[in-house]
């Protein structure tokens, strides 16, 4: 059987599409995944996106399934600077990130992304998570008890707004002296606490700073 020449242009297009999409996405699409709608790539599958900060509470995107999940390897931290969402640039707010932590289990919320919304979720998510945060392709372990290939936002030291480690109460200070165009920097500790309990998720470094945060509060 032969290919027709229109098959053949439609089958090079999308190659050079993909590959550019790849470039900036970190995850790895085959061409039977994809289709082309005028001229840009959509999509035919769903993608799995893991929340374990501000993506557990705050989900303004479409998705068609919700459930609690967790990612191998990796401890939330408030290790990351905001200086666009709880703080500016010369007084930066704290929020969560990932750092790699051996046999540690981190809880969020997993989010399946319909076919179809994935570019523009995503398209979305990394103008909202531009402070420093990249796409992390993972194994989420399912609630279900399935593991799937899904993204996450990270952010390492890499970043510029990157903070590290810090004695809990001196993060607790930075957080209570800090605010941005999103809000008071506390609500994001004091909201991710609440939405872990509702999951029943017990961290005890969000806990302890929490703690920190209403004492010095107090
Ligand atoms: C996340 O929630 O998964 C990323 C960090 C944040 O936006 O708070």
């Amino acid at each position: 059987m032969t290919t027709k020449p229109a098959a053949w242009t439609s089958l090079v297009i999308k190659l050079v599409l993909l590959f550019s999409f790849q470039n900036t996405i970190n995850v790895s699409f085959s061409v039977e995944n994809v289709d082309i709608t005028d001229g840009k790539l959509i999509m035919r599958n769903d993608l799995w996106l893991f929340g374990y900060g501000s993506l557990i509470w705050k989900a303004d995107f479409p998705f068609v399934e919700r459930m609690k999940a967790y990612i191998l390897g990796w401890s939330r931290r408030f290790y990351q600077g905001s200086t666009d969402h709880r703080g500016v640039p010369n007084k930066p707010g704290r929020v969560v990130t990932l750092t790699k932590a051996l046999n540690s289990q981190c809880w969020g919320l997993a989010y399946k992304l319909p076919a179809g919304t994935v570019e523009q979720t995503l398209h979305s998510l990394d103008y909202r998570e531009r402070g420093g945060y990249q796409r992390l392709e993972i194994d989420l372990f399912l609630d279900t008890n399935e593991c799937v290939r899904g993204l996450t936002y990270f952010a390492d030291e890499a970043n510029a707004n990157f903070l590290g480690a810090e004695e809990t109460s001196n993060i607790a200070n930075q957080i209570i002296n800090s605010r941005g165009p999103s809000g008071d920097n506390i609500e994001y500790v004091l909201r991710l606490e609440k939405a872990l309990e509702a999951l029943s998720v017990q961290d005890t470094h969000v806990r302890d700073i929490a703690n920190a945060v209403r004492y010095l509060k107090s």
